[in-house]
C-alpha cells in the first residue's frame, strides 16, 4: 500500500512485535499439552505407571529432574503446574511488549501520516479545500487516520498470532489425536461459509459509514461555527433536524454493518460447541472401549486446542474487518495526499521597480464554473506607492480582481505581473510576504490582541505593534481594554465589534510593511471621521506602500490617486475622483445616489 512508508521509520518496532507474538503463540500452544501430562500423569489412577509406559519428554523431564522412579504422582502435577506457571508468565511478558511495540510503530505511523496529511491540506488551494468540504477534511484528518493506525497495530499483532494458532493448533490436535482432525475439518467449511457471507456483504459498507460520518462533522462544524446566525434566525429547531437526519443517517449504517457482523458471533460459538462436544464424544467412546491409547487428558487438551483454532478463526476474521476498514480509509487519505496543489509557486522574485502590479487582458472564470467570465478585459497598471481606489456594485468582482493579486486563484487567461515578473513565476511565500491583505470578512483567531496582530509579522517587536495599531486606528480602543494590548480574543473575534475586528485586521496588514497593501471593503465598518483618520496615517506612514482599496463609499475613495470603476467584469474607468466626475457616468450616478442619502460625502 502506498501508506506503508510511514511505516519505514518504526520498522524495527513492526519487525520486532511478530517475532515477540510468536514467543507468546508458542507458550499459549504448549499449555494445553502440559495440563495433559498433569491429568495423565498426575491426576489420572496409574498415573505413574502411565508415564513409563508412554515415556517421551514427560518422561525424561521427571527423570532428569529426579532420578528414575524417584517421584510421586503430586510432583508431576507440582512439576508441569509450575511449568505451566513460567509459560504463562513468560507468554503474557512476551504479550505484553508485542503489545508495546505495535502501537509504538502504529501510534508513530499514524502521527507522521497526519502531519504529512495536514501539510497537504494547508497547501491545497482554496479552491481545493472547498472541493473537498471542511467537514470530509476533517474526517479524513482524523477517523479515517485512527482506523488506518487501528489496522496497523492490528495487523503487527495479529498476523503472527492467528495463522500460528491456526496452523500450529492443527497440527497439535492431530498428534494428540487424527480423529480429533477430522472433527476440525468438518467444522471448518461451515466457519468459512458463514465468514465470507457476511464479510462480502459488510465490507462495501464502510465507505459509507465514512461518508455518512463526513455529513454528521459537516452539519456540526458549519453550525457551530455560525452559531450566531442560528440564534438570530431561531432556526436552532431546524439545524437539530439537519443533524438528526445526518446522526440518523450513521446510525442506521452502522446498524447494518453491525447486524451483519453479530451473525458470526453465534455461528462460531454454535460450531464450536459442536466440535467440543464431537471431541468429547469421540474422545469418550474411545476410552470406553479403550482403544488406541485415549485419556481423559487427551480429550482436554483436544478441547482446549479447538477453542483455541476456531478463535483464530475469528480474530482472522476480525483483521478482515480491519483490513476492509483500512482500505475503505486509506483511499479517502490517499485521495488527499494525491491531490497536487493547483496553485504551485515557482522560484522567481520580482525587484521592486515603478510598476508595482499589472494587469494584461486579464480574463477570469472560478474554477469549475462555467459561463460568462467573472472578470474580462483587465487591463491596468499600478504604480509604486500609488493609491488605487475600486469602486462598483456587489458581485461587480471586486474581490475576484484583488484576490488574483496574491494568487488566492489563478487568472483564466492573461496575466498579472508583481514587480514586473508574473504571479505564477513566483516562489509563493516571497509574492504573498510582499503583499499585505485586509480581508472584507476579519478572521482573528483566539489568542491576544498584540498576537493577532504579530500574525502579520511573527518578529514583530512590541513598539512596531503599538505602532500598527495606532496607524490603523486601533490604539484607543485596544487601550481601554480590560488588559490592553494582552486582552484575549475569543474564537474568530467574537468578543469584538465589527469597526474594532476591522482595526485590528488593518493592524495586522499595516504590521508587516508590505510593499503592497490590499484592503478589500476593510473600512465599511468605520465611520467617516476614523476612516479619515485611518488614510491620513497611512500616507504618512506609508509612503511607499501601493495601496489598493476597494469601498462601497465614494467618501473612502475620494482621495485616492485613481479609482477604477468596475462594471460587468470590467473596468469602465480608471481616473482620479475629478476627472471621473466629469466623464464617467456610473461613477457620477454613484455619487448622486449617496449624496441623496443624505450621506455627508466629503468629511
Ligand atoms: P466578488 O466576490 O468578486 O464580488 O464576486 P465583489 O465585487 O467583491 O462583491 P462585494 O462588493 O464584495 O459584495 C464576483 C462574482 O463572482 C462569483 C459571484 O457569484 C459574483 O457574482 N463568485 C464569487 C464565484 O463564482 N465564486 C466565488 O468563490 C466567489
Ligand atoms: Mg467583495
Amino acid at each position: 500500500m502506498k501508506l506503508a512508508k510511514y511505516l519505514k521509520p518504526y520498522r524495527l518496532f513492526a519487525i520486532i512485535s511478530p517475532l515477540l507474538m510468536i514467543g507468546e503463540v508458542m507458550g499459549d500452544l504448549s499449555l494445553p499439552f502440559l495440563m495433559r501430562y498433569i491429568v495423565d500423569y498426575g491426576i489420572a489412577e496409574n498415573g505413574l505407571f502411565e508415564l513409563v509406559k508412554a515415556g517421551g519428554f514427560p518422561y525424561e523431564v521427571m527423570n532428569f529432574l529426579y532420578g528414575a522412579g524417584n517421584y510421586s504422582q503430586l510432583s508431576i502435577i507440582i512439576t508441569f503446574g509450575v511449568m505451566m506457571l513460567l509459560i504463562v508468565l513468560v507468554g503474557g511478558f512476551f504479550g505484553t511488549l508485542c503489545a508495546y511495540t505495535a502501537a509504538k510503530a502504529a501510534q508513530g505511523f499514524g502521527h507522521d501520516l497526519r502531519c504529512d496529511a495536514y501539510k497537504r491540506v494547508m497547501s491545497l488551494s482554496i479552491e481545493q479545500t472547498d472541493k473537498f468540504t471542511t467537514g470530509s477534511l476533517v474526517t479524513r484528518m482524523t477517523n479515517d487516520i485512527s482506523m488506518l493506525v487501528e489496522f496497523v497495530e492490528m495487523v503487527l499483532r495479529m498476523c503472527v498470532r492467528s495463522p500460528m494458532f491456526l496452523i500450529g493448533g492443527t497440527i497439535m490436535l492431530i498428534s494428540l489425536n487424527v480423529k480429533f482432525g477430522v472433527v476440525l475439518l468438518c467444522s471448518l467449511p461451515l466457519l468459512l461459509v458463514t465468514l465470507i457471507l457476511v464479510l462480502s456483504k459488510s465490507v462495501p459498507l464502510y465507505s459509507v459509514v465514512q461518508k455518512r460520518l463526513d455529513k454528521v462533522n459537516s452539519v456540526v462544524q458549519e453550525n457551530v461555527s455560525g452559531a450566531r446566525v442560528v440564534k438570530a434566525y431561531v432556526r436552532e429547531d431546524y439545524e437539530i433536524e439537519r443533524f438528526m437526519s445526518a446522526n440518523g443517517g450513521l446510525k442506521d449504517i452502522n446498524l447494518k454493518v453491525l447486524r451483519l457482523m453479530a451473525i458470526i458471533t453465534p455461528v462460531l460459538t454454535i460450531i464450536q460447541n459442536f466440535a467440543i462436544i464431537a471431541i468429547i464424544l469421540i474422545g469418550g467412546i474411545d476410552i470406553s472401549s479403550g482403544i488406541g491409547g485415549m485419556t481423559v487428558g487427551n480429550v482436554m487438551a483436544g478441547i482446549t486446542y479447538v477453542t483455541q483454532v476456531i478463535m483464530s478463526i475469528m480474530m482472522v476474521t476480525m483483521m478482515f474487518q480491519s483490513i476492509s476498514r483500512a482500505i475503505a480509509s486509506g483511499k479517502r487519505v490517499i485521495e488527499v495526499m494525491e491531490t497536487e496543489p493547483t496553485i504551485k509557486g515557482a522560484d522567481k522574485s520580482g525587484e521592486e521597480g515603478d510598476i508595482a502590479v499589472t494587469f494584461e487582458n486579464v480574463s477570469f472564470r472560478y474554477p469549475g464554473t462555467c459561463g460568462r467570465p467573472v472578470l474580462h478585459d483587465i487591463n491596468l497598471e499600478i504604480r509604486r506607492g500609488e493609491t488605487l481606489a475600486i469602486i462598483g456594485s456587489t458581485g461587480c468582482g471586486k474581490t475576484s480582481l484583488v484576490s488574483l493579486i496574491p494568487r488566492f486563484y489563478d487568472a483564466t487567461e492573461g496575466a498579472v505581473t508583481v514587480d514586473g515578473v508574473n504571479v505564477k513565476d513566483y516562489d509563493l511565500t516571497a509574492l504573498r510576504s510582499k503583499i499585505s491583505f485586509v480581508m472584507q470578512k476579519s478572521e482573528l483567531f483566539s489568542d491576544t490582541v498584540a498576537n493577532n496582530i504579530r500574525w502579520g509579522k511573527t518578529d514583530a517587536s512590541d513598539e512596531e505593534i503599538k505602532e500598527a495599531a495606532r496607524v490603523a486606528q486601533a490604539s484607543d480602543f485596544i487601550e481601554h481594554l480590560p488588559d490592553g494590548y494582552d486582552s484575549y480574543i475569543a474564537e474568530k473575534g467574537a468578543s469584538l465589534s465589527g469597526g474594532q475586528k476591522q482595526r485590528l485586521s488593518i493592524a495586522r496588514g499595516v504590521v508587516r510593511h508590505p510593499e503592497i497593501l490590499i484592503f478589500d471593503d476593510a473600512t465599511s465598518a468605520l465611520d467617516l471621521a476614523t476612516e479619515a483618520k485611518l488614510r491620513r496615517s497611512l500616507n504618512e506612514k506609508m509612503k511607499d506602500t501601493t495601496v489598493i482599496m476597494i469601498a462601497q463609499r465614494i467618501a473612502s475613495v475620494k482621495e485616492a490617486d485613481r479609482i477604477a470603476v468596475i462594471e460587468d467584469g470590467t473596468i469602465k474607468h480608471c481616473a482620479p475622483h475629478d476627472v471621473l466626475m466629469r466623464e464617467c457616468e456610473t461613477y457620477r450616478d454613484i455619487y448622486a445616489s449617496q449624496m441623496k442619502k443624505g450621506g455627508d460625502i466629503g468629511e
